[in-house]
């Protein structure tokens, strides 16, 4: 399992369904991985493989995993197999597969699970809509989100999490740096189990705010989809 406590920051690029062999190509010859920094690629699982280069402070990241472990289940992509294809990260609960695929805390927590068994560090993704933050409604959200997608098993080193505003991703907008500190050090002290947690934030993060949100003092680190994908902007995110 990746050594989290080695890296001051932890970025991440969503790349969601985008790409191609030959953006790859092109991606990976103008990537500039910072050592103090874990760098994470979340591309579409058909492309894992190409990715691993020889930089040990660059992995990669599938973005979603089977909550089956094996069997007939067709089209599915099981842990043990990402495992076996060395990939060290997996994104899981990305509101984006709780919204269009049903995702919900339970198979977080089981997809969690079986990622933790195969030494893959799962990502678990956690955020508010618009409307629960208008009805002031984020705390209890955020609580039932961890509380129910996050297993026994979970620890500080086996497990990140990602705060990710639904109402922030892919609009452009972001919560104040002031709100994004806040929720993330609410998030690690809703139980004494979470303080040593790595929080990171995603949502609209791009090079001219990402500075100042990873320089917070309870951000972890960035998860970034749009931005991620322009790979001078996010050498300047990573740098
Ligand atoms: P954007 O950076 O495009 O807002 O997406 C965030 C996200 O969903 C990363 O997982």
């Amino acid at each position: 399992m990746v050594n989290l406590d080695k890296y001051s920051s932890i970025f991440i690029a969503n790349w969601k369904l985008n790409g191609n062999s030959s953006f790859l190509k092109d991606y990976y010859e103008k990537l500039k991985v910072n050592s103090n920094n874990c760098t994470i690629i979340c591309s579409s699982s058909i492309y894992l493989k190409s990715l691993k280069g020889n930089n040990e402070n660059l992995f990669c990241g599938a973005q979603d995993v089977s909550f089956y472990k094996k069997g007939a289940y067709t089209g599915e992509l099981s842990a043990s197999m990402l495992k076996d294809n060395n990939i060290d990260f997996c994104l899981v609960g990305h509101s984006e597969r709780r919204q269009y695929f049903a995702e919900t805390n339970n198979i977080v927590n089981i997809k969690t699970t079986n990622l933790i068994e195969e030494n893959i560090i799962p990502v678990i993704c956690i955020g508010e809509t618009l409307e629960q933050k208008e009805n002031k409604l984020t705390e209890e959200v955020l609580s039932t989100q961890i509380k129910d997608s996050i297993p026994n098993t979970a620890n500080h080193q086996n497990v990140l999490i990602a705060y990710e505003p639904v109402w922030a991703i892919g609009t452009g907008l972001t919560p104040t740096l002031s709100e994004i500190n806040q929720v993330h050090e609410l998030i690690k002290n809703f139980d004494q189990k979470y303080i040593n947690f790595k929080v990171l934030y995603g949502g609209s993060v791009k090079s001219s705010n990402s500075k100042e949100i990873n320089e917070l003092r309870y951000v972890d680190g960035c998860l970034i989809g749009g931005a991620s994908l322009k790979v001078d902007e996010f050498n300047t995110i990573i740098s």
